[in-house]
């Protein structure tokens, strides 16, 4: 089985986080988020892998160099960006000797595609989408179905706030109803692909499953996402010491870490500061008695001596000065707060 994982999006709201860093590269723990997709995915027994983007490829070289192994990586760069569906009809090439999987690159999940692709094949769906239970729809595809599954709509970013399955964003398709779209054109696959093959009355089916699952789109889901694979949360991940600390992160002994937090490598927290519910990137500095709480520091950012930074993000080479305090802050990369 082949996969397409779509990785074109811009992280907006992800910012100032994502000013520098790609949001499929920024790490998770201690890889790239996208190294924790690809594992999963060969987990599975997936073993090739079309990367789609409307980023260049020499943005994400040195990440597809220091991947060797499982799966084999090819990438395809849209001149324009194709959304989700433009975007998978573009890479059919590469990926369509028979049923593949398309995935949304930002989602951190142990679903199981082995059991999903099973489930597929069963039901002799054209298109299969995994689907996760939420309280509140609105940030994403509601898609009710009958009871043995088949979907009856997919529908976008509901308006009203009402509980139900949504698209998990991972999904099995078959090539032959995907040919019937145009290449190289902008299209959505939730907007445009979904609604045209239910309304056809083609096969599409919802695979339910309440396997651990959550888009790292905003910052306090990257947070979230620390605290659960820190806790052991998410199957298939490694078992990680909580706090972690990376290689040469250093932290000092006077210095005060919740559970939920990962120092990066080279980052430092000084004597007396506190540090809870927090990530701090490679070289990010939390200086003497700083207290961070709830907050994603950039690479080589830094809090001052005494500062309080809460429910914040600093991008690249950020600062915030000694002594300041910041709740909700977001400072742009080499900026200084406030
Ligand atoms: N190649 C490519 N080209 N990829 C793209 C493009 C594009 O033009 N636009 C978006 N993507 C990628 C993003 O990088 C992301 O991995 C994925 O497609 C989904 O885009 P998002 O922008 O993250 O969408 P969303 O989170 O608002 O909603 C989507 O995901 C939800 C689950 O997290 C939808 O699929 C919803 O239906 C779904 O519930
Ligand atoms: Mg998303």
């Amino acid at each position: 089985m082949k996969a397409v994982v779509l990785v074109g999006g811009e992280g907006t709201r992800l910012r100032p986080l994502t000013e520098t860093i790609p949001k499929p590269l920024v790490p998770l723990v201690d890889r790239p988020s996208l190294d924790h997709v690809l594992d999963h995915l060969a987990r599975h027994g997936v073993h090739e892998v079309v990367l789609s983007s409307s980023y260049l490829e020499s943005t994400f070289r040195a990440f597809i160099e220091a991947r060797h192994g499982d799966p084999r990586i090819t990438w395809i760069t849209e001149a324009e960006p194709l959304g989700t569906g433009g975007a998978i009809v573009n890479a059919l090439g590469a990926v369509a000797d028979g049923p593949f999987l398309a995935l949304n690159g930002d989602i951190l999940t142990d679903l199981d595609l082995t059991a999903m692709v099973a489930f597929h094949r069963e039901r002799g769906a054209v298109a299969t989408i995994a689907l996760t239970h939420v309280e509140d729809a609105r940030p994403f595809g509601l898609v009710p179905t009958e009871p043995d599954g088949r979907v009856i709509e997919f529908r976008e970013k509901p308006t009203e706030p009402v509980p139900g399955d949504v698209n998990a964003g991972t999904y099995v398709l078959e090539p032959s109803v995907l040919r019937a779209f145009p290449v190289g054109v902008p299209l959505s696959i939730e907007r445009e692909i979904f609604p045209r093959l239910i309304a056809e009355g083609l096969p599409v089916y919802g695979f339910r499953s309440d396997a651990y699952w959550l888009d790292l789109g905003t910052p306090a889901q990257y947070l979230r996402a620390h605290a659960d694979l820190l806790a052991g949360r998410v199957a298939g991940e490694p078992a990680y010491a909580a706090p972690y600390l990376a290689e040469g992160a250093r932290v000092h002994l006077r210095a005060r870490l919740g559970k939920a937090v990962v120092v990066g490598p080279g980052a430092s927290v000084g004597p007396d500061a506190e540090v809870d519910d927090s990530v701090l990137l490679a070289g990010a500095a939390v200086e003497a008695g700083a207290r961070v709480v709830g907050s994603i520091l950039g690479p080589r950012s830094r809090v001052g001596a005494g500062a309080t930074v809460i429910d914040t993000v600093l991008a690249e080479g950020a600062a915030v000065r000694e002594g300041a305090e910041l709740r909700g802050g977001r400072v742009s990369a080499g900026a200084v707060a406030p």
